[in-house]
């Protein structure tokens, strides 16, 4: 099947299996490894369209792609472990070039007949690589030094490798750190962590010199196909898309528009659970930026009212989404008919919000633009950055032109300041935690940190401590800052906020916003915690 023919069949469905792609592409098997996201992201960056699949896809699940190489990525069992995942056969069977990363390596040799053994000592952390480059081709380190520092994190290891293969490095605690035949090549360490020197080059080495691939993905690439592929798939139908005035669905605004024009009609909905003075700015903003007319749909009371009593954060979410699609459809027969319905959903939303039916990683939140969306849903849906991390977003976002003040804003969820007040939402608490969210965007702003702090927000929570004020002993709410650093909201670090900024923070929210008597700061991590408190 011809690129050209992918983008054709694609146009059959509302929901393509993979992004359409005119470029070379690879895919990332994930065995489980908590760096395999880094692999499809680092290949990428080396100008190759890349996706991540489960490790047990089908070749029919990959064969749309027409990759043109395999990457194995690491994992945490023991391939003799009963139950670890194998490799699938036609990873052999098609002949394709392939890189095995770690636990994908040890598939490799044990596939190929070499053999892999608990090693006598464990190697974790940062390992002294020394290039054997006299034993075979090393095109894997071509244009790298002979002794490289790396990344290991492995138990297990090739003790022999497979007939014919050559060990191309080692290190001291792994006989075969590197080993490579043909266009078939294994290494011990994880080229894509920071961690290790030349990570980036080892993998270009692999996409360009091994697989052949040709490094033309770019935004102006992705630009292209996007634009061909909505216009195949949109024909003359009309798009309504949801319009929150974050990166994302601006982006996806720009890019359909781009596409079809005046088929598209973006719709805000004021939902009742936005930031201080946010509808307005949207407005703004857009009508600023965009040449084309935004539809305001006003619906606060009628999300507050169906979210009245409701709890449970998933809960939450599925109203908040179904009321999303019921403000859609009638202002979809104001205007419409519409075919379709847009949405600026990335990568990471469906990696996260996937469930185990379809045996990706598990089921971590639905996210509304993903999961929420109710059964009965009279649109087609169209997600054209769906295969896209939020940086690539931002590139392609500028590429179309498109503002800092629009692809710089940090990212705000869809259910809104509903997943940051706890429980059922109340609208007194909307008050309190709208005025506590100004303060610490303000004061971050101002100390010119929002550059470098990717999320930052107040979370009120359904806790009341004793305080004292004046003379008085007061009984008021307890208020979170949540302020994190992160690349692609996967995992997230806590911002090491100045002291002084802090200080400011808390001392006006307690001042300024009555009702809230103590304020905490949330030193979590994402894993185990989570960005958003729900
Ligand atoms: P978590 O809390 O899952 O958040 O670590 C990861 C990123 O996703 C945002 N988020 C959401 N976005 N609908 C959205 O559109 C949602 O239901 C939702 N929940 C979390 C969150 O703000 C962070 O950027």
């Amino acid at each position: 099947m011809t690129a050209h023919d992918l983008i054709a069949d694609a146009s059959q469905t509302t929901d393509p299996e993979h992004g359409i792609t005119t470029d070379d592409a690879v895919i990332v098997l994930d065995f489980g490894s908590q760096y395999s996201q880094l692999i499809t992201r680092r290949v990428r960056e080396c100008g190759v369209y890349c996706e991540m699949l489960h490790h047990d896809a089908t070749w029919d699940e990959v064969a749309g792609l027409e990759p043109k190489g395999v990457i194995l990525s690491g994992g945490p069992n023991s391939v003799y472990a009963d139950g670890a995942p194998q490799l699938p056969s036609w990873v052999l069977d098609r002949d394709l070039p392939v890189l095995g990363i770690c636990y994908g390596m040890q598939l490799l040799a044990r596939a190929l007949g070499g053999a892999v053994e608990p090693g006598n000592r464990k190697e974790y952390g940062q390992a002294s690589l020394t290039v054997a480059r006299a034993t075979g081709d090393a095109t894997l380190f071509e244009d790298t030094p002979n002794q490289i520092n790396v990344w290991m994190s492995h138990g297990d290891h090739v003790s022999t490798p497979p007939d014919g293969f050559h060990i191309i490095a080692t290190s001291p605690n792994s006989p075969v750190a590197a080993m490579e035949r043909g266009h078939v090549v294994g290494i011990q360490f994880h080229p894509e962590v920071n961690h290790t020197e030349y990570g980036t080059d080892i993998l270009r080495n692999f996409l360009t010199r091994i697989a052949g691939c040709t490094p033309t993905w770019s935004s102006e690439s992705f630009i292209d196909d996007a634009v061909q592929q909505i216009r195949d798939q949109v024909g003359d139908g009309k798009v309504l898309l949801g319009l929150s005035g974050g990166v994302d669905s601006s982006v996806a605004a720009a890019l359909i528009h781009k596409a079809i024009g005046d088929q598209l009609t973006p719709v805000f909905v004021n939902n009742g659970l936005l930031r201080e003075g946010e509808a307005e700015m949207v407005q703004e903003v857009f009508a600023r930026h965009f040449g084309m007319p935004l539809v305001y749909a006003d619906a606060g009371e009628r999300f507050l009212e169906m979210l009245s009593g409701v709890e449970d954060p998933e809960l939450k979410r599925k109203v908040i989404g179904e009321q999303f699609i019921r403000v859609f459809e009638r202002e979809a027969a104001k205007a419409g008919p519409f075919d379709f319905l847009a949405q600026g959903t990335l990568y990471p939303d469906v990696i996260e919000s996937t469930t185990k039916d379809t045996k990706a990683a598990a089921k971590i939140k639905t996210h509304h633009n993903v999961g929420g969306l109710p059964d009965d849903m009279q649109f087609a849906l169209i997600e054209p950055l769906k295969f896209l991390f939020k940086d690539e977003v931002r590139k392609v976002g500028r590429a179309l032109g498109l503002p800092d003040e629009i692809v710089e804003r940090q990212p705000f969820p869809g259910p809104g300041l509903a997943v940051r007040t706890m429980g059922a939402v109340v609208d007194d608490d909307l008050v309190l935690l709208r005025g506590a969210d100004a303060i610490v965007r303000e004061e971050i702003e101002a100390a010119g940190l929002a550059g470098d702090v990717w999320q930052y927000f107040a979370v009120l929570l359904p806790v009341r401590s004793t305080g004292v004020m004046g003379d008085d002993r007061t009984y008021g709410r307890v208020c979170a800052i949540r302020a994190i650093t992160s690349q692609d909201a996967m995992t997230a670090d806590w911002a090491r906020l100045p002291f002084e900024v802090l200080a400011l923070i808390s001392n006006r929210i307690v001042n300024e916003v009555h009702g809230i008597t103590r304020i905490v700061y949330d030193i979590t991590s994402k894993p185990p915690a989570t960005i958003e408190w729900e």
